[in-house]
């Protein structure tokens, strides 16, 4: 949770302080998912106009309220390094992984999308987050649990047990942090990826949530080209919802994402992401992963806007993601 949500949720803010919002107008935000000071604080004043059937006034006095509440004006910048510290990192085990990731590992408050072909070590590496962002601060985790949406059927709690076990902590009790669930179809994997607030606020300290993988059940429900529009629009509504609850609650959201054959290139991996430019857009730090020699995974930063594009090694080991490969 932001340093801001906190201020406001302890000083007890709630919508109908707003000017303007009564509890019939709260209702009817309520209606359309509108629940919190930061879902005001986003929309424009025509937005919330439209939605809460006030004049164009009383709703830009409305969230200019709210972004007062959450302090979400401009500021400067030690106040802003002041939020950036905030951020949590989870440690993929891997030094040279997390080097690659800005030195800690992945990040709150933003999404990290791995891409890459079968066996490339995506699902791997969501089980080594789900174990290390149970650490303490000290050891490289974030002191939370981990929410695991599995869209294609591959968790495995053996897996979990045997790199908790190889960490030297309780396998059980690192079991028990992970809510897992399987996604059955794109729905269902919205709904699932909502409820993740709700157990949120009942109180479940949650840093990371995984998505294996994010677009699979989009792709294929949404196959035709003449579809692509729709699939684009229902995964790009989906993302915003992801990256408003990193943002909103200081959690880490790791996605993968499996790539297509791109036929217009050449030379070099003909390979691309699914969900194009959207994702692109929406993940904070894309990562693309394939087979290297002898059993080692590359994998490479794409388009950061703060880390340079550069590669290095880690290899799938019974301890999870590591520098070394096991000892035959
Ligand atoms: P898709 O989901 O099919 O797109 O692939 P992915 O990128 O998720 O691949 P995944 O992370 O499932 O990697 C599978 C690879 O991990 C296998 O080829 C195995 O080589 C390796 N692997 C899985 N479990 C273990 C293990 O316990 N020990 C070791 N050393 N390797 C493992
Ligand atoms: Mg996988």
């Amino acid at each position: 949770m932001g340093e801001s949500e906190e201020k406001a949720r302890k000083e007890g803010f709630k919508i109908t302080d707003l000017p303007g919002i009564g509890q019939v107008i709260a209702s009817k935000l309520e209606a359309a998912g509108i629940t919190e000071l930061m879902n005001i604080a986003v929309l424009s004043p025509a937005e919330l106009s439209d939605t809460a059937g006030v004049s164009e006034a009383v709703a830009r006095k409305a969230i200019q309220a709210s972004r007062k509440m959450l302090n979400l004006d401009f500021e400067d910048a030690s106040e802003y390094m002041k939020k950036r510290a905030e951020l949590l990192t989870i440690t993929t085990g891997c030094k040279n992984l997390d080097i690659l990731l800005g030195g800690k590992g992945i990040e709150t408050k933003a999404i990290t999308e791995v891409y890459g072909a079968y066996g490339s070590g995506k699902t791997q590496l969501a089980h080594t987050l789900a174990v290390n962002v149970q650490l303490p601060d000290e050891e490289g985790g974030a002191d939370g649990k981990a929410v695991y949406i599995d869209s294609e059927g591959t968790f495995r709690p053996e897996r979990i047990k045997q790199i908790a076990e190889a960490r030297g902590m309780n396998p059980e009790k690192v079991m028990k942090n992970i809510f897992v669930a399987r996604a059955f179809n794109s729905d269902h994997q919205i709904l699932l990826f909502d409820k993740i607030t709700e157990m949120i606020k009942k109180g479940e300290p949650i840093k990371l949530v995984i998505i294996d993988s994010l677009t699979a059940h989009f792709r294929a429900e949404f196959a035709g080209r003449g579809m692509l529009a729709d699939r684009q629009q229902k995964l790009n509504r989906h993302l915003h919802e992801i990256i408003r609850m990193a943002e909103q609650y200081n959690v880490a959201v790791y996605v993968t994402n499996q790539v297509m054959a791109d036929p217009s290139v050449m030379f070099g991996d003909p390979t691309r992401a699914i969900g194009g430019h959207i994702l692109a857009h929406a993940s904070t730090l894309r990562l693309y992963m394939r087979r290297g020699k002898q059993n080692s995974r590359v994998v490479k930063v794409i388009d950061s806007p703060n880390l340079p594009e550069s590669e290095n090694i880690f290899y799938i080991t019974a301890a999870g993601i590591k520098d070394e490969p096991d000892k035959e």
